[in-house]
């Protein structure tokens, strides 16, 4: 049997698709004492949880993963309750409203942070742009005041590291608490208020949502609003550090879709399969479940492997390959998101931001490609990913010239 390394360990997170492979050959499914769960790695077996067509999982997981942090969100939710709280979110993540409304919004505030450095020849793509870009957009949709975004920040970082800490380090599980606390102080007095005078922003909207006579309290909102931060910070980071950290270093890939935009989306479809931000979503077993890698007791918690999964060479040709034109990854329409990989889950808790991250992304790298025309590494330039629940570079320094005007 060849040698898999704990997903905890030092030398997974070193290069974990190395571990992937020889779990997907040798030991598909494997108990994990560390996090009490069983690991699956298979496309096949990561589907088939994610769809989830005989109610076989719960999502009660996230009772423990994600309640200390944002209090009860769609994602703990199953059945009716999810179908009708996702119904009252769902709509202002879609097409029409995304076109209308939020697309200026995204324009606005990636050309604000692409300003703050198209002049000077250099920049960072992670710190100066890829962090603070999602988050920026998501306070703006809620609109919530500039002045704070830099509290988003630090809020969201909490909470990252919140979820990431699988080995339950207590300073990291306090820091992430303590951010619920100070999100509601700041969050539920602007939801009142905003009760009272709506506008035409996201808070409003969730405000008056209504679906099948019910509506959201205001510690409902503020739980969405934190989900919203984290799950679309983050996750976005990630992509836009990952587009760019592949398209780099495959100079001929990056001179295609400088060369012609509309290969951006494939881009950013097979970034989310060969590097997705999400490299593990837990389930708990509601039955006695068989998958094709073995039998799963009822009330287990089951690790599904995004990145495992992505990699699978019963699904992808040669999936340790980067590569744009690959014919086994169905990209879409731009304003679709729907994607033959596992990045967004499937089924019922399917990512409600996937559209919004497309729009992001692919407004991002626009803006990013033609403020530097000639983009190429500089000094330092070292893009090891970090990171085990979610994964992505810390920093990618680049250098240009500037574009005159
Ligand atoms: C759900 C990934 C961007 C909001 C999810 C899930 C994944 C995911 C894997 C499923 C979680 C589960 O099944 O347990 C990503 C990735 C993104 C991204 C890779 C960027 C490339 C966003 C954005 C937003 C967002 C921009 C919104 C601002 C949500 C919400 C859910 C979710 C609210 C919960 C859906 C439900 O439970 O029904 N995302 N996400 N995500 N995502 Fe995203």
């Amino acid at each position: 049997a060849q040698h898999v390394p704990d997903i905890l360990s030092p030398e997974f997170a070193a290069d974990p698709y190395a571990a992937y492979r020889a779990m997907r050959e040798t030991a598909p499914l494997i108990w994990h004492e560390a996090t009490r769960s069983y690991v699956v790695s298979r496309y096949e077996d990561v589907e088939r949880v994610f769809k989830d067509r005989n109610s076989e999982f719960t999502t009660d997981n996230y009772d423990w993963q994600i309640e200390p942090v944002h209090g009860k969100t769609i994602l703990q939710l199953s059945g009716r309750d999810h179908a009708v709280r996702r119904a009252l979110v769902a709509p202002a993540f879609r097409g029409s409203d995304l076109r209308e409304k939020f697309l200026p919004v995204i324009e606005r505030n990636s050309r604000e942070l692409v300003d703050t450095f198209r002049h000077t020849g250099s920049a960072d793509l992670v710190t100066d742009y890829a962090t603070r870009f999602p988050v920026n957009v998501i306070a703006d949709m809620l609109g919530l005041d500039k002045a704070d975004h830099t509290r988003f920040h630090r809020w969201y970082t909490a909470v990252i590291a919140f979820l990431g800490n699988l080995s339950g380090d207590p300073a990291v599980a306090s820091a992430g608490e303590r951010t619920r606390v100070e999100f509601a102080e700041y969050m539920l007095p602007i939801i009142r208020a905003r009760r009272e005078n709506p506008g035409d922003d996201l808070l409003s909207t969730l405000c008056a949502a209504e679906v099948d006579g019910v509506r959201m309290s205001d510690e409902d909102i503020k739980a969405f609003c934190s989900l919203l931060l984290a799950a679309g910070g983050e996750t976005t980071d990630k992509a836009i550090a990952g587009i760019f950290t592949n398209l780099l270093l495959h100079p001929d890939q990056l001179a295609a879709v400088r060369a012609d935009r509309s290969l951006i989306p494939q881009a950013f479809a097979e970034t989310l399969r060969y590097t997705p931000p999400v490299h593990m979503i837990m389930r708990q077993s509601a039955t006695e479940v068989t998958l094709s890698s073995g039998t799963i007791p009822p009330g287990s918690t089951v690790t599904c492997l995004i990145g495992a999964a992505n990699r699978d060479e019963n699904r992808y040709r040669d999936p340790d390959r980067f590569d744009i034109f690959r014919e086994d990854l169905t990209t879409t329409t731009a304003f679709s998101a729907a994607a033959d990989h596992l990045a967004f889950a499937l089924g019922r808790h399917f990512c409600v931001g996937a559209l919004l991250a497309k729009s992001e992304v692919e407004t991002g790298v626009n803006h990013l490609l033609d403020a530097m025309p000639d983009m190429r590494i500089a000094d330092g330039f070292d893009p090891v990913e970090e990171g085990v629940f979610t994964r992505g570079p810390q920093s990618l320094p680049v250098r240009f010239t500037p574009v005159t005007a």
